[in-house]
């Protein structure tokens, strides 16, 4: 694991580090919903514009062609990031939404027919169950759910009982942005395939940043991402597919270079990833993320998941002992760096506006998982998230505050 040195010499490069809010130092703990970049990364923004500036595939001049080569070459950092086999078969897109969102119209709206069945879970973020929603109730299929057990884990007679040969698409989360679970995918991507003819869409948003990925190990058919939760900017996602899969899906944008031939009265298209990157493409974004990629792979994916599993289970132990809040967070140590919980008594927003007084930035409300939250008997929630760059020190400031926020509205003493 990382040394106390090490998270020091890695703490040094986030400039955010030295604002001050509210007169105290600032304790970012919202990196579930974006995290923040370290100068590297932002140096790195700079430099394509000074540098490498160009509109990609369009031009045969110096900036044309070095843009073109920044921007496949972004492309290929991804592919080996998560083990694609190709380069085509990395889609870049804006965020997560978007990757999942192509898939509903191009595929569900195209390919799923009166019967058939989607099967997601409770725990989904609203950008994995919205466009699943519209695409069920638009094409007359049925739209079906995994649910938890006690401990948040979706248990397996859940997916056992759920999956059958309607089942058409399968689309799940790689781990929960409010209560952190991440399911035994393997294990349920195997039954899924034996069961049925179902494609299978990971969601990775909260995944990828923290473990290590194989695609072609997990053997799912598509994977969205966003590079903004793993240090990069923001505007940079991921479609990951399978280059015969991404083929054979229907056009989603359509407009300047994702075209072959263009006739007064029709069209053909290129392949992936050509055909779903419709227009001037987000170059800067794609350099970006790869360089986020690369400063990733220096510290190693394996660290950042082994020092963000050790804060987690330090901030669970001491905020399980509370019996002022509750916490939803998965007691399964197997989780994302997550912790969710809610004071008895107080809104969210308004333990978090104290908190915000002390320095500390927690995310409050729903986390665009309003069906999570009714299933979890609540409608908004605290939630701390962690980072590479977070401390057990800081842990330590925000706990002791959490009795602060309760004081201060004339709770407890
Ligand atoms: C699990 C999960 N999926 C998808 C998303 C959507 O990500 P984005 O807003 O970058 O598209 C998020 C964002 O918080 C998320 O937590």
């Amino acid at each position: 694991m990382f040394t106390k040195k090490e998270i020091e010499e890695i703490r040094r490069e986030y400039p955010y580090l030295n604002l001050r809010v509210n007169d105290h130092n600032l304790i970012y703990f919202d990196n579930a919903a974006t995290t923040q970049k370290p100068q590297r990364v932002i140096d790195d923004i700079l430099k394509f514009y000074r540098e490498e500036n160009g509109n990609p595939h369009r031009g045969a001049h110096y900036l044309a062609v070095k843009a073109t080569t920044a921007y496949e070459g972004a492309r290929e950092s991804v592919r080996k990031f998560i083990n694609a086999k190709s380069s085509n078969e990395i889609v870049f897109v804006r965020n997560a939404t978007e990757a999942l969102n192509l898939l509903a119209y191009s595929y569900g709206m195209n390919k799923i027919n009166e019967g058939d069945e989607i099967l997601i879970s409770i725990m989904e973020h609203h950008s994995n169950l919205v466009p699943w929603q519209l695409v069920s109730k638009k094409r007359g299929a049925k739209l079906k759910y995994l649910y938890l057990d006690e401990e948040q884990n979706i248990p397996f007679e859940e997916v056992k009982n759920k999956v059958n040969e309607n089942t058409k698409i399968f689309s799940l989360s790689l781990a929960s942005n409010v209560v952190g679970t991440m399911p035994e995918i393997k294990k349920i991507i195997d039954y899924v395939r034996k069961n049925s003819k179902a494609i299978i869409i990971l969601d990775g948003a909260q995944y990828v940043p923290h473990n290590k990925i194989d695609v072609r190990d997990l053997d799912c058919d598509f994977m969205a991402f966003s590079g903004h939760k793993m240090y990069s900017a923001t505007g940079i996602g991921v479609l990951y597919g399978k280059e015969k899969l991404l083929n054979d899906l229907d056009v989603f944008l359509s407009g300047g270079d994702m075209i072959e031939y263009v006739y007064e009265d029709k069209t053909t298209f290129l392949p992936s990833p050509q055909r779903f990157e419709a227009g001037t493409q987000n170059v800067e974004g794609a350099v970006n993320l790869a360089s986020a990629i690369r400063y990733i792979d220096e510290l190693g994916i394996d660290n950042i998941r082994e020092y963000e599993g050790y804060l987690t289970d330090y901030c669970y132990e001491k905020i399980k002992k509370f019996d002022f809040l509750d916490v939803y967070t998965t007691s399964n140590k197997n989780r994302a760096p997550v912790i969710t919980f809610n004071f008895k008594e107080i809104h969210p927003h308004d333990a978090s506006s104290i908190l915000d007084s002390y320095g500390i930035a927690i995310r409050s409300g729903h986390h665009c998982a309003q069906p999570l939250h009714r299933f979890l008997g609540c409608n908004f929630s605290c939630r701390a998230s962690f980072a590479v760059y977070n401390t057990t020190e800081e842990i330590d400031y925000f706990i002791n505050h959490l009795t602060d926020v309760r004081r201060l509205l004339g709770f407890g003493s």
